[in-house]
């Protein structure tokens, strides 16, 4: 089985896999980390979304290999200590979740928009394609913004 050594939240991970294991299952089956929700599978619902070296990724595409070296950040890797990301923090504030399933995709969505533009549009949020089937879209949209004024 071969081996794949990459960065996940800060520290290094060797896990022995298959190449083309997902790196959804690397991340929930072998690491516990639970953040990153199985939701399709196939890059629709987005509910797995994380980091690669900083730019957004659906981890249930991505396959293992394609990890070795890098940086992988999911929802878990966002706080610094006890100090919240300030798009957990508005998320908080403008009391975004519902069921919660979708929500560190769409935090992680979120950030990585942050960072391709620091004041994003209406047309720019309601591109983010993450699905959540309790309609919680307009908060969002509102955390979004906030957190862009404080960032
Ligand atoms: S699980 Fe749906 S996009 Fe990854
Ligand atoms: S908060 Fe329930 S699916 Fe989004």
């Amino acid at each position: 089985m071969p081996s794949h050594t990459f960065t996940v939240n800060g520290r290094s991970v060797t896990v022995d896999a298959p190449d083309d294991l997902p790196l959804l299952w690397v991340l929930r089956d072998l690491l516990g980390i639970r953040g990153p929700k199985y939701g399709c599978g196939v890059d629709v619902c987005k509910a797995c979304t994380s980091h690669l070296d900083g730019a957004d990724i659906r981890p249930c595409v991505v396959p293992v290999k394609a990890c070795a070296g890098r940086e992988v950040t999911t929802i878990e890797g966002l706080a610094d200590g006890d100090t919240l990301h300030p798009v957990q923090e508005a998320w908080l504030e403008q009391d975004v979740s519902q069921c919660g399933f979708c929500q560190p995709g769409q935090i992680m969505a979120a950030v990585a928009l942050l960072k391709r533009t620091a004041t994003p549009t209406d047309a720019d949020i309601d591109a983010i394609a993450n699905i959540c089937r309790c309609g919680t879209y307009v908060r969002i949209r509102e955390a979004i913004k906030s957190a862009a004024a404080r960032m």
